[in-house]
């Protein structure tokens, strides 16, 4: 988001690239805004490419992009950058695997997703929405949305892979998270316009002190969670992948993949659905007939308790 007046009645808008630049032009404008380097060309063609240091492609076309992603993965793998990047983190977990490997760990963690699975772990979701809802009302003068919707989903994301670890120090696991993510995106931007690979990326940083932490806390929670007795309350995301096999071959997830799996689901499942947050409410903000209809909608079905997993169908 580029800075803009608060006052201001329009959302603030990102120039998109409608030329070419070199590689330090790109540079430039990413720092500023990442997405500035985007071709407004690939806003009305299927597939843009180009050539900064390194040959690229922006697919858009929804037709396309499900031959690359699901028709035809087989003959697109991720690139060896993303996974030299992320490996050291979430190690080869459904995010990373490709092939053999990635299929069945797929087919093992499906069914964790069921929605009755997600359903029953509703509770957590409205918990974390009313406690933000108390602590937006608690605020004085701005609020930063953003490190709102974070703190939300990162509750929400804790809870439901790891509900009850009482031992974890969630302040500390948040900023771990929050500070490879950080890191990971600045590495991308150095894939992005093409930098050798022999050039230290700063991602190798997250070997540090965070990480490590991150991995021990998943580590000790899966040890004291397969010899513990029967839990209270509904599954989580660790139980069921404690209970899941791959139905074609039985193979089920060792330590590790499990706990790979299990920060990849903490990564994967909480800035993604805090920016979303956090744009669809910003863009609520310049709209109050938009702001009107929800509100009406949301009180004629809840009056004034919070919404609950049964809710979602009306
Ligand atoms: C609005 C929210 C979200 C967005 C925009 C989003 C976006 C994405 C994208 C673009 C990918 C593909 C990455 C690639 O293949 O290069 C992906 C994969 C994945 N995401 Fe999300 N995600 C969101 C929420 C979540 C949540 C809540 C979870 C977990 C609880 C999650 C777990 C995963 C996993 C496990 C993969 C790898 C799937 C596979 O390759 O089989 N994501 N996500």
């Amino acid at each position: 988001m580029t800075h803009h007046d608060p006052v201001s009645a329009i959302p603030a808008r990102v120039p998109l690239a409608t030329r070419p630049v070199g590689i330090l032009r790109t540079v430039m404008i990413a720092r500023r805004n990442v997405l500035g380097i985007i071709p407004e060309l690939a806003l009305r063609q299927p597939i843009v490419s180009g050539q900064t240091g390194i040959r690229w492609h922006m697919v858009m076309d929804p037709d396309s992009l499900r031959h690359v992603l699901k028709d035809r993965v087989e003959d697109y793998p991720k690139s060896v950058v993303t996974k030299l990047i992320l490996e050291p983190a979430i190690g080869d977990s459904l995010f990373i695997a490709e092939g053999a490997n990635w299929r069945w760990q797929r087919r093992a963690a499906a069914p964790a997703f069921a929605l009755r699975h997600v359903q029953a772990l509703g509770p957590v979701m409205t918990a974390a929405a009313e406690a933000s809802c108390r602590r937006l009302e608690a605020a004085s003068g701005p609020v930063d949305l953003f490190a709102e919707t974070v703190a939300a989903t990162f509750e929400v994301i804790s809870d439901a892979t790891l509900s009850g670890e009482r031992s974890f120090d969630r302040d500390a696991v948040h900023h771990a998270i929050d500070g490879y993510i950080a890191q990971t995106a600045k590495v991308s931007l150095m894939d992005v316009i093409g930098v050798p690979r022999w050039v230290p990326r700063p991602g190798r940083i997250f070997a540090g002190q965070g990480l490590r932490q991150m991995k021990q806390i998943a580590d000790r929670a899966i040890t004291d969670r397969a010899a513990a007795a029967q839990r209270q309350g509904p599954p989580d995301l660790l139980d069921l992948l404690l209970d899941a096999d791959d139905p074609e071959t039985g193979r089920t997830m060792n330590r590790d993949e499990l706990r790979d799996n299990l920060l990849t689901f903490i990564v994967a499942g909480h800035e993604t659905t805090a920016l979303t947050l956090a744009w669809a409410l910003y863009l609520c903000a310049f709209d109050p007939d938009v702001q009107d209809r929800a509100a009406t909608e949301a009180r004629a079905i809840l009056g004034d308790r919070a919404a609950a997993a049964a809710d979602m169908e009306r």
